[in-house]
């Protein structure tokens, strides 16, 4: 870490890894029904136009098959399906209610010949080494605890060349902004979740997963830790949210 940087947010409370995926798979599997609103309203509708950039950067050639990791209600798993003909999309998640959620939106689409969903653990993924030209996972890492893991198996199961496309929420480092930004988070968000859902435990661990994920090198670094190349990121609405990318190395 840079020395003039803040130091990164630490959680009040450790709980072991396991406790926070059963945590997590509760949560999103109890929210389901409000998740694609408060999405877009929280972030005055700017998560489409992310899910979008990253959509637009995906690139196929050779399987043409593209695995959307932390799939959720589908909406990366559509908006691919849409941009880039030809391709065959599997969407996996551990939250069977936002898998049911999803293959609704799906079945509306008319894209069930082109999006299989499956629920499954992204640290295990149920597919063979090079299987995918591509992986996204559009925030859903900063929810699992092991992320080197996570980033083994994509590794594993791209194709050499194949890419990697993580968008996830961070915090600011310039200081006002930093400020404001975990106000939103931290008193803000959850009075409103309040008004919106019945579980508002769900908008208070949001804050605290996004407060607690890396600053954008450091993960960046991960990235490159897992063994990929040409690691990069871009800022998107002032840097509240990355798309991070990665290459497999061919040969
Ligand atoms: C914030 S939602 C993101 C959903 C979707 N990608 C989007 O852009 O709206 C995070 C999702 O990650 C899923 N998830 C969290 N940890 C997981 C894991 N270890 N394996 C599979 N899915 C996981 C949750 O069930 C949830 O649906």
């Amino acid at each position: 870490m840079a020395p003039n940087k803040l130091p990164a947010y630490q959680a009040p409370v450790s709980v072991s890894d396991e406790a926070r995926i059963k945590q997590v798979r509760r949560i999103f599997s109890t929210i389901t029904d409000r998740y694609d609103f408060l999405n877009h309203f929280l972030s005055a509708g700017r998560d489409i136009g992310w899910r979008r950039f990253m959509v637009r950067r995906l690139r196929f050639f050779r399987t043409h098959r593209l695995l959307d990791l932390a799939t959720g209600t589908g909406d990366v798993a559509i908006e691919a399906a849409r941009t880039h003909s030809r391709l065959q999309i599997f969407g996996l998640d551990f939250a069977a209610p936002m898998l049911a959620a999803a293959r609704s939106k799906i079945l509306r689409a008319a894209l069930a010949d082109r999006i299989s969903n499956l629920q499954g653990d992204a640290l295990n993924l149920p597919f063979p080494d090079g299987h995918f030209d591509t992986v996204t996972m559009a925030f859903g890492i900063r929810n699992m605890p092991d992320r080197a893991r996570v980033l083994q198996e994509i590794h594993r199961a791209l194709v050499p060349g194949g890419g990697l496309y993580i968008l996830e929420f961070t915090t600011p480092q310039g200081r006002l902004f930093r400020k404001l930004y975990f106000f939103y988070l931290n008193r803000f968000l959850p009075r409103l979740a309040r008004l919106f859902t019945s579980n508002p435990e769900a908008y208070q661990y949001l804050a605290e997963s996004i407060m607690h994920f890396p600053y954008p090198d450091d993960f960046v670094h991960e990235i490159e830790q897992a063994g990929f190349a040409e690691a990069k990121k871009f800022p998107l609405t002032g840097g509240i949210t990355y798309l991070y990318e990665g290459r497999k190395a061919v040969g």
